[in-house]
């Protein structure tokens, strides 16, 4: 690991990325163009550290001056557990891709949720408030969502996971917040996807179903939103879904991104939804993550554009 520093970059705040593997990481790209788009003085490089060095790599980096680190694949239940102080999106998260070196102690936050909303509303201009939301997973990238989701006030979410438990976990962690928000939380196995509720019971606050579609009192309607936080898409591997869930109002997420469409996107578009990939996740939870280290909040969409010509110039 090289923890030395030019003369020239003395006076510039160091940040990195760490994780294993980290070569393909595009964040110390993002990061130099919200440098140069707010004229920050901040220097940003990769850090691969071993598997089982995750914890000496971090703090070799902060005794070298470096004031904080983006955390990817395999250490962010290590930087969860690392940090002194955590933010309540990555309490809730249960993992932390940000920590900021503080006076009093390392600062451990969650900035992919917020990315992933600001995504689909900024980016992509669909209001998640009043939404049905589809959540496919319900594993570490799933769990990192729900609550900057349920914190957009949408009408319902229904957490739909291959091994049914796991979701009925999630859902049981989120009940409270959901009720804050007044959102309907459910979820299951594959089959667990849901009509949309025509109104709720005034008492127990119970969805009220109507009348039954096709003499199945429960049978799907098409959901607004669409989230694959599975693991799938990086097999090429489909989650089952009931597909009466995907409808031309669909607008059908998947967290990953590549050159070419994910098996998902590919499948959600021939089911006639809209589709969009993860590229716009990552450069918005990159922006975030640098507001929580500099109290500026960076530009995504002129960078997304940017990566996104780069990926196509790559696919052609
Ligand atoms: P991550 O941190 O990326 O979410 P994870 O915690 O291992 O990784 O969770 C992976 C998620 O992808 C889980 O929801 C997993 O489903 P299971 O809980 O049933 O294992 C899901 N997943 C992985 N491969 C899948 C596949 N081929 N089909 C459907 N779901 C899949």
């Amino acid at each position: 690991m090289s923890v030395s520093h030019s003369g020239a970059d003395a006076q510039r705040d160091r940040y990195a990325v760490v994780g294993n593997p980290v070569a393909h990481s595009k964040s110390p790209y993002i990061h130099a163009q919200f440098a140069l788009q707010t004229g920050e003085r901040v220097e940003y490089e990769r850090l691969l550290a071993p598997l089982d060095g995750f914890v000496e790599h971090v703090q070799a980096f902060h005794a070298a001056g470096g004031r904080g680190l983006n955390v990817t694949v395999p250490f962010k239940l290590e930087a969860h557990a690392l940090a002194h102080k955590l933010s309540p999106r990555a309490a809730a998260a249960g993992a932390v891709n940000t920590l900021r070196f503080d006076a009093d102690g390392i600062f451990g936050d969650n900035t992919d949720g917020f990315g992933l909303v600001r995504d689909i509303e900024v980016n992509l201009g669909v209001s998640l408030e009043g939404a049905r939301v589809l959540l496919l997973g319900a594993g570490g990238a799933a769990r990192g969502v729900v609550l900057p989701m349920l914190e957009r006030r949408p009408r319902e979410i229904t957490i739909v996971n291959r091994t049914a438990p796991k979701a009925h976990a999630l859902v049981e962690q989120f009940e409270g917040a959901a009720r804050e928000f007044g959102c309907l939380l459910n979820g299951g196995g594959p089959h667990a996807v849901v009509r949309d509720p025509v109104d709720r019971d005034p008492v127990n606050r119970d969805p009220v179903y109507g009348d039954p579609v096709d003499g199945d009192p429960v049978d799907p309607t098409p959901y607004d939103v669409i989230v694959n936080a599975t693991a799938g898409s990086l097999d090429a591997a489909l989650p089952e879904c009931d597909e009466r869930a995907f409808g031309a109002g669909t607008l059908a997420y998947d967290m990953m991104y590549g050159a070419q469409p994910t098996v998902f996107m590919r499948h959600a578009q021939a089911l006639g939804a809209r589709v969009a990939d993860g590229l716009g996740m990552l450069v918005e939870q990159a922006a975030e993550s640098f507001f929580v280290w500099r109290g500026v909040r960076p530009e995504g969409a002129p960078v997304l554009a940017a990566l996104r010509a780069q990926l196509a110039a790559q696919a052609a």
